[in-house]
C-alpha cells in the first residue's frame, strides 16, 4: 500500500468524516444557545443520509423532580435531509443549520409526536435503565435481557427492531439519553458508529446542559425584570394614592358647604318647582361624593384600632337599625339569628360596624327589586372562642371568575361604586385577627366573617 492509498483508505475516509462531524458539532454548539434548536440540529446531524450513521434518532431528557425520562424529539431520515452546512467551505469552520420550515415540520411529524407523548419511569431494576442512568454506559437492545419491564418497554414500543441508547452526561449525572436505530434498512448498528455516537453524546450532554442553564438564567432575568416593573408600578400607585388622599381632603370642605346650601334651598323652594328638583339633584349627588371621599379617606388612613370590649350582636343590630329605610324602600325582608350569648370581643365597635354595614349595603345593592337577607351569629362546635357571622342574600350571587377580585381595592361592577367597601372590610377584619370570605349559595352571595372572641385576643395582644 503506497502513501496515497493509505491517505484514502475507507477507514481514513471514515475517520475524516467523523472528525469533520465533530468539528461541525463544536462549531454548532458555539453558535447555538437555544436548547430547542440545538437538539434538532444534534439529532438531524446523526440521522442525515450524508453522515450515514443511523436512520432514526430519539432524544429523552431527564426530569429531576419526577425522575422520569421525558421524550423530547424524534427525527426520522426523511425529516433530516434538509440539514444545511453553513459558515464557509472549510469543514473545520462550518456548522449545521436547518430552516424554520424544516424545524416545524420535524416538530409536527407523527413519530416526533409519539416520542413527545412518551415518559419513561427510571427504574434501576431494569438492566437497560441501569446501564444508561446509573452506570452511564451505552447499551444495545440485544445486550440486555429485559423484555418485559415497563421502563424499557416504552423504548421497545417506539423502536421497530434493534436499537442502541447512549446516556447524555453532564457533571457526572445522566441528564438524558439518545436512542438510535435503523428501521428502514434493518442494518445492524455497527460498533464503530456506536462509539462515534458515544463521543458525540459526551459533547452533546454538556451542550444541552449549558443550554438549559442559559434558558434558566434567561427565565430568571425575565422574572427579575417583571418584579422591577411591579415595584415601579407600586411606587407610582403609592404616589397616585397620596395625591388622591390630598385631593379628597381638599374637596371635602367645599362639598360640605355645597351640600349644606343645597339642603337649605330645598327647605325654601316650593316642592313641585323645577328649582326644587335641581337642588335635590345637587343635594343627593353631593351626598354620594361625600360618601365616596369618606371611603377613600378611610381606606388610605393608617389603621389605628382602639381595642375595647364590645358586643358583636349589638354591632350588627346597630347596622340593621341604620338600614331600616333601605330595607323598606327595596322590599327586603331581614332575619337575624344568634342563639347563644354572649358575643363579647375586644375590638373597635365603630370599625366593626363599618364591616357589617358594607356587607349589608352590598347585599341590598344585589337585591334592587326585593329579596331576603339572612344574618346569623354562631360559634363553631369545637372552637368556642370564635364567632362566625354570616350575611346571606338572595341576589343571585357573584360570578365565579369575579370571586377572587372582589376584595381588591377599586374593584367594582357598580355604576356608582368605589370598589372600596370590601377592601376596607377585609382590612378591618384582618386587623381584628379575623378572616372574611365570600362564596355563593343557591340563591345569592354568602359573606362569612370569623372573629376571635375575647380570650384569643387577650392571648395574642398579651404576648
Ligand atoms: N352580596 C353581593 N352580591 C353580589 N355581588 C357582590 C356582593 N357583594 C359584593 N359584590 C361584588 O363585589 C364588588 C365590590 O364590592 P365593594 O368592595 O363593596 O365595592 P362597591 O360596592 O363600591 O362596588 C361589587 O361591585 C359587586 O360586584
Ligand atoms: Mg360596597
Amino acid at each position: 500500500m503506497n502513501a496515497h492509498d493509505q491517505l484514502h483508505s475507507p477507514e481514513t475516509d471514515n475517520r475524516l468524516s467523523e472528525l469533520t462531524l465533530l468539528y461541525q458539532f463544536s462549531n454548532t454548539m458555539l453558535s447555538t444557545i437555544r436548547i430547542n434548536k440545538l437538539t434538532h440540529l444534534i439529532l438531524t446531524a446523526i440521522t442525515t443520509p450524508s453522515s450515514n450513521l443511523f436512520e432514526r434518532s430519539v432524544l429523552f431528557l431527564r426530569n429531576e423532580k419526577s425522575d422520569v425520562l421525558q421524550g423530547m424529539l424524534g427525527i426520522t431520515r426523511n425529516q433530516s435531509e434538509g440539514l444545511q452546512i453553513v459558515g464557509g467551505e472549510d469543514p473545520l469552520e462550518s456548522r449545521w443549520d436547518i430552516s424554520d420550515d424544516l424545524f416545524s415540520q420535524q416538530r409536527s411529524d407523527q413519530f416526533c409526536s409519539q416520542v413527545r407523548a412518551t415518559r419513561i419511569e427510571i427504574n434501576d431494576a431494569c438492566p437497560l435503565m441501569h446501564q444508561i442512568v446509573t452506570a452511564r454506559n451505552l447499551c444495545r437492545s440485544d445486550d440486555t435481557h429485559c423484555h418485559k419491564c415497563d421502563s424499557c418497554g416504552f423504548i421497545r414500543s417506539l423502536c421497530k427492531g434493534q436499537f442502541a441508547a447512549v446516556p447524555l452526561v453532564a457533571r457526572e449525572t445522566t441528564i438524558g439519553m439518545i436512542v438510535v436505530e435503523n428501521p428502514d434498512s434493518n442494518r445492524p448498528i455497527s460498533n464503530d458508529n456506536l462509539h462515534f455516537l458515544q463521543l458525540f453524546a459526551n459533547q452533546a450532554g454538556m451542550a444541552i446542559e449549558n443550554s438549559m442553564l442559559y434558558n434558566r438564567i434567561e427565565d430568571a432575568n425575565i422574572n427579575l425584570r417583571d418584579a422591577r416593573e411591579r415595584l415601579l408600578h407600586g411606587e407610582r400607585m403609592a404616589s397616585i394614592g397620596e395625591m388622591a388622599v390630598n385631593l379628597s381632603h381638599e374637596l371635602k370642605n367645599p362639598l360640605i358647604t355645597i351640600g349644606g346650601f343645597a339642603g337649605r334651598l330645598l327647605k325654601y323652594l316650593p316642592v313641585d318647582s323645577r328649582e326644587h328638583l335641581y337642588a335635590e339633584t345637587i343635594y343627593s349627588e353631593v351626598n354620594r361624593l361625600e360618601k365616596m371621599l369618606a371611603e377613600i379617606l378611610a381606606f388610605s388612613r393608617k389603621p389605628t384600632i382602639c381595642f375595647r370590649s364590645c358586643n358583636l350582636e349589638e354591632v350588627i343590630q346597630d347596622c340593621l337599625a341604620n338600614c331600616t329605610t333601605t330595607f323598606e324602600d327595596q322590599n327586603i325582608s331581614v332575619s337575624f339569628t344568634c342563639d347563644e350569648q354572649p358575643w363579647d370581643l375586644l375590638g373597635d365597635a365603630h370599625q366593626l360596624k363599618q364591616v357589617f354595614l358594607n356587607l349589608i349595603l352590598n347585599a341590598c345593592d344585589a337585591m334592587p327589586t326585593g329579596g331576603h337577607m339572612t344574618l346569623a351569629l354562631r360559634k363553631p362546635t369545637l372552637d368556642r372562642k370564635v364567632a362566625i357571622a354570616t350575611v346571606e342574600d338572595t341576589g343571585g350571587g357573584i360570578p365565579k371568575d369575579m370571586l377572587p377580585q372582589i376584595f381588591k381595592p377599586f374593584y367594582t361592577t357598580k355604576h356608582q361604586g368605589t370598589g372600596l367597601g370590601l377592601a376596607i372590610a377585609n382590612r378591618i377584619v384582618l386587623n381584628h385577627f379575623g378572616t372574611i370570605e365570600a362564596h355563593n349559595s343557591e340563591y345569592g352571595a354568602v359573606f362569612t366573617v370569623t372573629l376571635p372572641l375575647i380570650a384569643i385576643i387577650e392571648n395574642t395582644t398579651g404576648r
